[in-house]
């Protein structure tokens, strides 16, 4: 950190910053150089981790992903989403998959939660793993290798994973109610949620790519209705295509419809770069997406991607990995879970 941003966290820190405070960016920079999850963790993560202790485990996860890809085509999106969300809550332990107990409330019954999905994906490929290999392989492992899997079965690149996580032994509703990034943010709120994680602007762009194959409920962008919204759509004829059928044609409440439409609606079910693509021309569903465009440190980002889909696998592959080291336990940390819904 320069003199200079040193300053300026002491500064915002003075006039008591709160993370996410958009009047003080520095410190948001400044929060990050200062934070664990920059140093790698003790032993580091490997690729390869389980080449010797497990080798069928890269088959197992290719055959058990294909065959539920084969069963539902929306398996890929919704296990990468699993992924996110155990990573920006709390770190890549597993702890989203968790059930609650008599007295813990976990993180899956966190209300942002509500709409995650294919937990049973993942139980059926620890199950079929601990066959194999009993008590070697961690949940949070498990969750990592059949997200890059899902990346590579949606027709997007082929991602080198790193390995060697060990599962967490807790979870907690409030820890992914307070990290998650929210649809109706814009770019400063959003990277203070990433910068909180351990993440920085770049990754907020190129992870949010993964919304090529994404899938989103009406309520989360039925705001930008509203003419006076902080994020009308840019296109309107969009904007009317939309609430015309999250209300079904001005028939329905959309709240209680419970309706949920795909966010690159062009490709829906294919990893590609038509995300950033629609986003140049006004199509973003959430005020989160079309704020990469409309903000001038992001735009310039959104715009490379859209034109060069080597670019954007290779970037994606790197804040992957990225993501994947956040708050992991290694080593003699933490445990391996044998189903990986139950305490240990
Ligand atoms: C696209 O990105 C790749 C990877 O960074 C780069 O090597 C290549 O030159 C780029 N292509 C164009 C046309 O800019
Ligand atoms: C977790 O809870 C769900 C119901 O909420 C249940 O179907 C599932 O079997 C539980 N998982 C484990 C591993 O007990």
């Amino acid at each position: 950190m320069s003199i200079l941003q040193t300053l300026a966290l002491l500064l915002c820190l003075a006039v008591s910053f709160q993370p996410g405070d958009a009047r003080c960016p520095l410190a948001i920079l400044g929060r990050r150089s200062l934070k664990q999850a920059d140093l790698p963790p003790q032993p580091p993560l490997q690729f390869g981790f389980y080449d010797i202790s497990c080798p069928s485990l890269n088959a197992i996860i290719d055959e058990r992903m294909r065959f539920w890809v084969l069963q539902d085509i929306r398996t890929p999106a919704k296990i990468l989403r699993l992924f996110f969300h155990d990573c920006f809550a709390a770190g890549c332990e597993a702890s989203i998959l968790l059930n609650s107990t008599s007295t813990v409330l976990a993180e899956k019954d966190a209300p942002i939660s509500q709409t995650l999905d294919k937990y049973d994906v993942i139980e059926n490929i620890k199950w079929t793993v601990e066959t194999a290999c009993p008590g070697i392989v961690s949940c949070a492992d498990i969750l990592a290798l059949a997200a890059a899997k899902s990346v590579e079965l949606a027709g997007g690149p082929i991602l080198q994973t790193e390995t060697g996580r060990r599962d967490g032994v807790v979870s907690y509703l409030a820890g992914a109610t307070a990290s998650m990034p929210l649809s109706i943010q814009k770019i400063d709120d959003l990277l203070a949620m990433f910068v909180q994680a351990g993440l920085d602007l770049t990754d907020l762009v190129i992870l949010s790519g993964a919304h090529t194959i994404g899938e989103v409920h009406c309520t989360n962008f039925a705001d930008r209705f509203d003419p006076a919204a902080n994020s009308p759509f840019p296109d309107p004829s969009f904007g009317e295509q939309l609430r015309a059928y999250c209300t079904r044609g001005g028939t329905g409440d959309m709240a209680t419809l419970n309706l949920r439409t795909f966010i690159d609606l062009q490709s829906p079910n294919s990893f590609d770069i038509s995300y950033f693509v629609n986003l140049i021309v006004g199509r973003g569903v959430m005020t989160s997406d079309q704020a990469l465009f409309n903000d001038q440190r992001t735009q310039p980002l959104v715009r490379a991607f859209a034109g060069n889909r080597t670019l954007f696998f290779e970037s994606f592959q790197a804040s992957m990995l990225k993501m994947g080291r956040l708050h992991v336990l290694t080593g003699t940390s933490g445990v391996i879970r044998r189903q990986c819904g139950v305490y240990p």
